[in-house]
């Protein structure tokens, strides 16, 4: 696809490490069909090194299209070799992960957010990437790390990257990291969100296409990121724990579509066709009705019923060995009026005027010189 011609989602599910799994994935197909999926990260070397059991580790269901696979690694080789060997899989775009600040990851060498102090090594990883696969590429950033958190950092990280390789969009998850040793929940918790950076980006890189991320939590809030100019609009764990208050508005409220009247009902009667067919799939066991009924367990977030059939799931893990039994066990906690309810027609409240005061805040524009970027 030519970067011309190339626009971003308008909304996308965040990649999530043990979350965005191909059983997530389902359900959120399920509930909306216009959302962009992210995997999980996958790091080149496993791609590399599990070269004969390569399904386990990208095969989906082209239902889940439009799909982007992020990536992580620091060496160019395996980078060049994984993206080669997802090329088969028919990804929509490859994503490179540079703002991930686990220690397990960031320990690893250069890995990750630690990434965003090297712009060169990621605009040489991101040619490598794109000359390896004929989707667009991307990459997934913070907007700094530790001290180097100034806009005109971000920006050199920009424009370095965006001038070495095709990269054309970024996703800005718009807090910077601390490599300090905090968790990774508290990176995404205690540094503060600065969108003001993100909507700067837009107007000092206006070839550039930039999607907002961090602490959107609704799809009033998306709605609300696009007015004010947003590219597209990412959204992590809000899809994640409330997937049917937010996912099940994406389609009408954010693209447009018609309502597709669909029940949660009518969804668990198409996951327990695709649980029971992919139980036991991996040997030993896995996986096992309680992996596949994970993402399952936040669909009545809210609702009259949820902690009951909450603490039925847990006992039927235990005993349960197909997701037929699983559900005959325990939906009997969910009144009907909850399972037969189409997705109701207003959009859950949010807030409107999260991002009213960006402009006042945004920082002047950057001031990247061309040599002093590129060689530096
Ligand atoms: C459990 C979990 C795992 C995550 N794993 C990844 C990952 O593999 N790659 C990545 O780029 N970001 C990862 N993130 C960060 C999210 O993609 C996102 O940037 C972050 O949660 C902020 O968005 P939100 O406020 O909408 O959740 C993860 C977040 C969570 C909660």
């Amino acid at each position: 696809m030519g970067a011309s011609r190339y626009r971003p989602p308008l909304f996308s599910v965040a990649p999530m490490m043990e979350w965005t799994d191909n059983h997530y994935r389902t359900l959120a197909r399920l509930i909306s069909k216009h959302a962009w999926l992210y995997t999980e990260m996958l790091a080149a070397e496993t791609i590399v090194y599990q070269k004969g059991n390569l399904d386990k580790f990208l095969a989906y269901s082209p239902e889940q299209h439009p799909i982007v696979l992020q990536i992580g690694g620091s060496k160019l080789e395996n980078l060049a070799k994984a993206t080669e060997l997802a090329s088969a899989y028919n990804y929509d775009e490859i994503n490179f992960n540079c703002g991930c600040p686990s220690q397990r990851v960031a320990g690893h060498g250069c890995f990750g957010v630690r990434l965003m102090l090297d712009p060169k090594f990621v605009g040489e990883a991101m040619s490598v990437i794109a000359a390896n696969t004929n989707v667009p590429v991307s990459v997934k950033c913070r907007i700094g790390v530790d001290d180097h958190d100034s806009y005109n950092e971000l920006c050199d990280f920009i424009y370095k990257v965006s001038n070495l390789s095709p990269t054309r969009h970024f996703i800005i998850h718009s807090r910077k990291a601390l490599l300090n040793g905090i968790s990774p929940a508290d990176n995404r918790r205690i540094p503060p969100l600065k969108y003001e950076f993100y909507y700067a980006l837009l107007r000092d890189f206006p070839d550039l296409t930039f999607t907002i991320n961090g602490g959107i939590n609704s799809v009033v809030e998306v709605n609300a990121a696009l007015r004010g100019g947003a590219h597209g609009v990412m959204v992590g764990r809000a899809a994640y724990h409330y997937p049917w208050q937010t996912l099940g508005h994406v389609d009408t409220a954010i693209y447009g579509a018609p309502s597709s009247g669909i029940t949660r009902r009518e969804i668990l009667q198409q996951y327990q066709e695709y649980g029971d067919s992919v139980l036991g799939r991996d040997g030993n066991n896995r996986p096992n009705v309680r992996d596949v009924a994970k993402p399952l367990l936040n669909l009545f977030h809210s609702e009259p019923g949820n902690g009951l059939w909450k603490r039925k799931a847990d006992s039927a893990f235990m005993h349960c060995t197909t997701m037929k039994s699983f559900f005959e066990e325990t939906l009997v906690a969910i009144p009907d009026s909850v399972l037969d309810a189409p997705i109701a027609g207003g959009v859950p409240s949010g807030r409107e005027d999260l991002f009213a005061n960006v402009h006042d805040l945004m920082p002047p524009p950057c001031n990247v010189r061309e040599e002093e970027a590129l060689y530096a």
